[in-house]
């Protein structure tokens, strides 16, 4: 198996979904963010994404067609459906089974990164995996109402912070957030 980081948005009351959605409105720099540092550095190389069936469902326009991204869906009900979707590289029935997919295309060369990216299923199982090395996380600094929520961060994990990203507090759309980066230390 091979190392992967999360990449996920909360608010203060640990929200990341409502309804299928996110939370809170349009957050243009935090999308920006997000698609900065998914996306493929390296030519000829892919991003492996992988989401649960639910976000896949929420995920829309360039985040579902990138071209640098191999979408890998996790799902047990719906596996005949997502397997006839043009954009969906790969459907498998758990993280584990996931992450030797992504393991495989590494070895041959095809794979950068591979990141995790939501939701509350998907998290509550990556972020206890040891192959999870980063949590890239944005907080935003109020309540929205949610249903699904990001799990708590384990001990083995230090917020670093990374080169490259901003740690001051950032606006945008008449909010507050932050970019946290959480680096996994034993
Ligand atoms: N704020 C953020 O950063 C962020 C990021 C991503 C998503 N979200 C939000 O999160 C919400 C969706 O989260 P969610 O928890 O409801 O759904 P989810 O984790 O996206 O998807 C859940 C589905 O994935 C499959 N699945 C997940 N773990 C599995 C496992 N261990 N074994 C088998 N199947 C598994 C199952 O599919 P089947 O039912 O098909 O078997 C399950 O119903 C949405 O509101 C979305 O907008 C927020």
């Amino acid at each position: 198996m091979c190392e992967f980081a999360i990449m996920a948005a909360m608010c203060s009351n640990r929200g990341i979904g409502m309804n299928n959605k996110l939370p809170w409105p349009c957050i243009a720099k935090d999308y920006e963010y997000y698609t900065q540092k998914c996306s493929p550095t390296i030519k000829g190389k892919y991003t492996v994404v992988i989401k649960g069936r639910m976000t896949w469902e929420s995920t829309k326009g360039l985040e579902r067609t990138h071209p640098g991204y191999l979408n890998v869906i996790i799902s047990h009900s719906k596996r005949d459906q997502l397997e006839s979707d043009e954009y969906v590289n790969k459907v498998t029935d758990n993280l584990d089974t996931a992450l030797i997919y992504a393991n495989t295309l590494k070895q041959e060369g095809k794979c950068e990164r591979v990141w995790v990216l939501g939701g509350q299923k998907v998290y509550d199982d990556a972020i206890h995996h040891p192959c999870c090395k980063k949590i890239y996380l944005t907080e935003i600094y109020k309540d929205f109402p949610s249903d699904t929520f990001f799990p708590p961060i384990p001990s083995c994990f230090k917020e670093t912070g990374e080169a490259g990203v901003d740690p001051d507090i950032q606006e945008d759309n008449g909010l507050q957030f932050q970019f946290k980066v959480f680096t996994r230390t034993e």
